[in-house]
């Protein structure tokens, strides 16, 4: 069918270009918006004199008995009728002979900007949610291995000694700038598009204050040609969604690495994983994968909106149509990763003495003895300096850094190999590690013991 029956066409477009052009079998996820639109829309017209009260009452109806089909499935989806829009139309009119009016100073391009807008504010509401419960795993995971450290890498070399709490805890806050980003693309979504008409308004008396409030947007937008061209508010969102699924494949990445045996730190419950279907032994963490995984596509969501739009005049161009998939399947992504996430990370059982004894490597404390020596006095270039000469030297003698002995520090550091023992010496390197984390209490933001729990109550309380 042609934009609202044949008028200015003699005929039908050609199977190809219909086929080609038609929307309804993905849009037709915005009905409820669509619907809510239209009733908003119907109440507005009777103040701006184009419906009476009735008509507008039985169009509302016939919107209401519609909406129920759609929510119980038995609503009938025509091809024909190309878009969510025109399918709608044209079973209210098929029903409710005012239903002819309701288009009156709209236009399909106002109508599609404001569905996507209300779409979005309450999809965006839902992935706060979702984002919160993978936090809320993370901060229960860390509760629950509280006392347990685990060595911190930089270049995938171990580094020093960190809680793992503190490392779950680093994901917590990427997720938390993650929320704030998606909320504030929900403020942005939140401008009423609908009564710009199809680019310059409408010459009937629209109150837009109305419809605005009847569809609860913060404000109406002020400029008809940006409303029904701009797709911002999806591009932040893709945007959002894109960073979020970045942090979530990182997060993947370490819980992957972790389970393999060569760290063998994790084990991911039994339903998280899968076997091989060749080799019997194989516990693959195949869904932290795919969450890695679908993180390229979400990205590449990101990248196709920006396309279509970049060289797009105004106002509007059927291009803008091609917004829906990529958005709609990013959001799908990322809802179903944060939610397999969740669960995931819910089912990991941690090795707390793999991880102890990783972490116990003394020359995970070179740092912490760099900073003994300048404690003393030593300006850092050099204390650095010893400490690396120290463990070149260890290595040539073919021991570690906490069994050089006293009079190789005493040479190496003149007068304060002493400090080198009191950071390396005596206790168990457990023990060592634990002390070196009780050392950081005094930095904001260090792993110390401390500090982590209090991170952990702040977190908790937070998510509740
Ligand atoms: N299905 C269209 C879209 O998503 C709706 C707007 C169509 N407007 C038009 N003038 N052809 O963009």
């Amino acid at each position: 069918m042609r934009g609202s029956g044949k008028g200015r066409f003699a005929g039908e477009p050609d199977p190809s270009a219909a086929k080609f052009s038609r929307s309804v079998h993905f849009d037709q996820r915005l009905a409820r918006h669509d619907l809510e639109g239209s009733r908003a829309h119907a109440t507005m017209l009777v103040k701006a004199g184009v419906l009476t009260r009735k008509e507008a009452a039985s169009i509302c109806r016939g919107l209401d008995r519609i909406e129920k089909e759609i929510l119980a499935g038995k609503f009938r989806w025509k091809d024909s009728l190309e878009d969510v829009h025109m399918n709608l139309e044209s079973a209210l009119t098929a029903r409710v002979p005012a239903g002819a009016k309701l288009h009156t100073g709209r236009s399909r391009n106002d109508q599609v900007a404001t569905d996507l807008r209300l779409w979005l504010k309450e999809q965006i509401s839902g992935d706060l949610l979702a984002l919160k419960n993978l936090q809320r795993a993370l901060v229960h995971l860390g509760e629950k291995y509280r006392d347990v450290i685990l060595p911190g890498y930089t270049h995938l070399q171990r580094g020093q000694p960190v809680l793992w709490a503190h490392h779950l805890l680093a994901y917590v806050e990427m997720l938390e700038r993650d929320k704030g980003r998606l909320h504030d693309a929900a403020k942005r979504a939140d401008v009423m598009p609908l009564g710009s008409g199809a680019l310059a308004g409408s010459t009937l008396k629209l109150d837009r204050e109305v419809t605005r409030r009847l569809l609860k947007f913060e404000k109406v937008s002020a400029n008809s040609m940006d409303a029904v061209s701009d797709r911002d508010f999806l591009v932040e969102y893709l945007a959002g969604v894109a960073l979020a699924g970045v942090h979530l494949s990182r997060l993947a990445e370490d819980l992957i690495l972790f389970s393999s045996a060569e760290f063998g730190f994790v084990k991911f419950g039994e339903a998280f994983t899968t076997g091989s279907s060749l080799m019997p032994q194989k516990r693959n963490p195949d869904m932290a994968e795919l969450v890695r995984g679908k993180s390229g596509r979400l990205t590449g969501h990101l990248v196709s909106l920006l396309t279509v739009l970049k060289g797009l005049p105004l106002t509007y161009n059927r291009d803008l149509q091609e917004d829906k998939e990529c958005v709609f399947d990013a959001a799908d992504t990322l809802r179903s990763s944060l939610e397999v996430m969740a669960k995931a990370v819910d089912s990991i059982e941690v090795d707390a003495e793999a991880c102890a004894y990783a972490a116990a490597a003394p020359e995970l404390l070179a740092t912490d003895v760099a900073d003994a020596l300048v404690r003393a006095g030593m300006p850092f270039r050099q204390a650095h300096q010893v400490v690396g000469a120290a463990v070149r030297l260890a290595e040539e003698r073919g021991t570690r850094i906490d069994r050089l002995g006293q009079s190789a520090w005493e040479s190496l550091a003149k007068g304060s190999g002493k400090l080198a023992e009191e950071v390396l010496g005596g206790s168990s390197p457990v023990v060592r590690a634990r002390k070196a984390l009780q050392a950081r209490s005094s930095v904001v933001g260090a792993p110390s013991l401390s500090g982590v729990q209090k991170e952990l109550r702040l977190w908790t309380k937070k998510l509740r």
